[in-house]
């Protein structure tokens, strides 16, 4: 039997999914808040409608009689959209609104880690008023990240010593109406990200990327969804260990041994440490640019990877094709703060060049294709080394280049990723 996909989201990693899908046996359908012109391109039928309804999205996988859906971002999980799928008999690749929380709750996400003993939890309390935290603040020894316990887009965790002060940090609080609150000990290393496939209590990993939350060159101005990320021809990076990957990869486990049922993609956020690895956070979903190091890459077929999911079996064993990444996100002028929408987006799949393009947030006109105020589009190199895939990036990027937009160059350059070597040598004392 032919199997029917429906893809869920709108958004560069989705495009990345539906790219990857559209090279297996099956016939794929979408839907999204926004129309995504290359989803739309790939797929059979594309949807607008708000994914975070779970009778909207589950009447039109009916509709296009769906066999199997997958889900890209954090919101539809959150709001139980899994769990309406496998309900109507459609297997969802995504976890159930209860398994999200490992995501979308980070208080049970760090007392599910103790309860558990993963390796890697950070020291960290949580708090339900604003005044407790704030006196904790105050009596803590050192600096913490704060961090609302909810969804927040990735543009809600503030790191004293690093973005705020003490004072700042309980201005933020005590101005933020967010109900429950996360304060840890704040980790200095180098962060990285491994994906898993997970289903049927067994997880295959993907390479680790670095991804880069910064919104300007060098590291600087507020945290973003991601303006871009980098992978090597390998599995580790170049400023860590194959061990410390592996342990990474150990951690990952542990994790999936604890949940019940989960199935999906699982994402580890890791801090490398001059103490050894620390877990910042897990998504239950693909990372958004990280997706799109990674599916390029995947030599085996997607849809295997869904349908042993479906059918209780266990996942066939992944192969990447032996190359570096690199990822830059094009976005609005003002984003993350002030983000101005409305620019033309002068760039489409051919004229990316040897680079791939995944389109964004943008909005398809009957005259074309333009901004909102959302991450816009990214360009992908596939190369040898991570200089020459940022290179194959970069050129796509300056074709595209545009009032109204602006991205991140230093990403993926050898600068870039010396300054990162360095900086885990100093920490190790070396
Ligand atoms: P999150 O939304 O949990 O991904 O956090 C966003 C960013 O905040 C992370 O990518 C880190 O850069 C930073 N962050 C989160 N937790 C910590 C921590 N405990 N110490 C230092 N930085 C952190
Ligand atoms: N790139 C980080 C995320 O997808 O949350």
């Amino acid at each position: 039997m032919e199997e029917t996909v429906l893809l869920v989201g709108g958004g560069g990693r989705e495009h990345a999914i539906a790219r990857s899908l559209s090279q297996s046996d099956a016939t794929l359908y979408a839907c999204a808040g926004n129309k995504n012109p290359g989803i739309a391109r790939l797929a059979t039928g594309f949807k607008t409608l708000d994914t975070t309804n779970p009778t909207a999205v589950r009447s039109y996988a009916r509709e296009v009689d769906a066999t199997l859906a997958v889900i890209g971002p954090e919101a539809p999980l959150a709001a139980g959209i899994a769990d309406a799928l496998d309900e109507a008999g459609i297997y969802a690749f995504g976890p159930q609104e209860n398994e999200a929380r490992i995501e979308t709750d980070k208080a049970f996400q760090r007392r599910f880690m103790k309860a558990n003993d993963i390796p890697g939890c950070p020291d960290f309390e949580t708090f339900e008023d604003a005044e407790s935290a704030c006196e904790f603040i105050d009596t803590y020894d050192g600096d913490l990240a704060i961090k609302p316990a909810g969804l927040t887009g990735g543009k809600g965790v503030k790191v004293m010593g690093d973005q705020v002060s003490a004072a700042e940090a309980k201005e933020y609080i005590r101005d933020s109406a967010y109900d429950r609150i996360v304060l840890e000990e704040r980790l200095v290393g180098e962060e990285f990200t491994v994906q898993a496939f997970v289903a049927n209590g067994q997880l295959r990993v993907t390479p680790a990327i670095q991804d880069h939350k910064r919104a300007f060159e060098g590291d600087e101005g507020p945290n973003t969804g991601g303006m871009g990320s980098y992978s090597d021809s390998r599995l580790s990076l170049p400023f860590m260990t194959e061990a410390e990957y592996l342990e990474a990869v150990d951690i990952l486990q542990a994790t999936v041994d604890a949940l019940d049922g989960y199935k999906g993609v699982l994402y580890g956020q890791f801090m490398l440490t001059a103490d050894g690895l620390k877990v910042i956070e897990y998504n239950a979903r693909f990372g958004d640019p990280e997706a799109m190091n990674t599916l390029p890459i995947l030599q085996t077929d997607f849809l295997d990877v869904l349908m042993a999911a479906r059918e209780g079996e266990s996942l066939p064993k992944l192969t990447f094709a032996q190359q570096a990444t690199v990822c830059k996100y094009a976005v609005p002028a003002g984003y993350p703060t002030e983000p101005e929408a409305g620019a033309r987006v002068g760039i489409d799949e051919e004229s990316a060049g040897d680079a791939q393009l995944f389109y964004a947030s943008v909005d398809e006109r009957e005259d074309g294709i333009y901004t909102t105020t959302s991450r816009s589009f990214a360009v992908v190199g596939l190369g040898e080394t991570i200089t020459e895939a940022e290179q194959i990036a970069q050129n796509a990027l300056d074709s595209a280049a545009g009032d109204g937009l602006r991205m991140r160059s230093d990403i993926g350059k050898p600068e870039l990723v010396q300054r990162r070597i360095d900086h885990m040598n100093e920490l190790r004392g070396e």
